[in-house]
């Protein structure tokens, strides 16, 4: 692991406590179950899944209501301490996404949420999802976008950095956002197919009052109509096997 990767580790470490408050509000709930539900309708149900920057556990927590087991990793032991206490019978290791501790074949899906932007090795993260993918398995990931709003993200988080403001995300981390391309071309080069990358969420946590409530009204149009606006990009693809 390297500096940068320590540094995400411990910001990260530092909001382990205050994470889950961000996803237990009325807007944070609705991001979240938006991006979680989209997530879900590609992977198989009640198999095994691997969670890569799993966080807190708020997606395995949900993956778990339709049976199946899953592991999370994460590069911060203090998310991991409490994705343990929030789901008991799934299985957690503090690491890098980059390099997998696991045997290949071992999962028959790998799912990362909001994680993605902060690799520094991207294409070696989805190198090892298929190398530890069974074959037929599928990989699911969501992670910002390059859009005219997330382009200013960058700064201000750094300026945040600057001015000490304790925050989920905010600082200087070097955050990577991909074009569909971009995603597309990672997923083909390390042996994956049926590939598909789309946008999804208008309505960001971040926006202030009124404009979230704005954005969620129109959310489905704009992802439909006006997809280049929406702030995550959704990739799925499968394992050939
Ligand atoms: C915004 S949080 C998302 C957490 C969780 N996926 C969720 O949906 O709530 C980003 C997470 O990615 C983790 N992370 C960042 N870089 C990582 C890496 N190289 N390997 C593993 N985890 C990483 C962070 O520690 C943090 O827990």
């Amino acid at each position: 692991m390297n500096a940068a990767h320590n540094k995400v580790r411990k910001h990260y470490d530092e909001v382990a406590d205050i994470y889950d408050s961000r996803y237990d509000r009325n807007r944070g709930r609705l991001y979240y179950s938006r991006l979680s539900e989209n997530v879900l309708e590609l992977l198989p149900r009640g198999r095994t899944l691997l969670d890569l920057g799993c966080g807190t556990g708020l997606f395995i927590q949900r993956y778990g209501r339709y049976g199946g087991s899953a592991v999370g990793l994460d590069i911060s032991p203090g998310m991991i301490r409490r994705a343990r206490s929030r789901c008991r019978m799934d299985r957690f290791a503090v690491g890098n996404a980059e390099i997998l501790p696991f045997r290949n074949e071992s999962f028959d899906a790998v799912s990362s949420l909001l994680a993605f932007s902060y690799l520094k090795e991207p294409e070696s993260m989805v190198r090892e999802a298929y190398r530890v993918l069974r074959p037929g398995g599928v990989i699911a990931v969501v992670t910002l976008g390059k859009n005219l709003f997330t382009s200013g993200l960058p700064a201000l988080y750094a300026m945040g950095e600057a001015m000490n403001i304790r925050y989920v995300g905010m600082g200087d981390f070097g955050e990577r956002y991909y074009s569909e391309s971009e995603m597309n071309d990672l997923f083909s080069e390390a042996g994956f197919t049926d590939i598909r990358v789309r946008r999804c969420s208008f309505a960001h946590i971040n926006l202030i009052e009124p404009l979230y409530e704005i954005a969620r009204k129109i959310e489905p149009f704009v992802e439909e109509r006006l997809p280049y606006l929406a702030y995550n990009l959704l990739a799925s693809a499968r394992k050939p096997g």
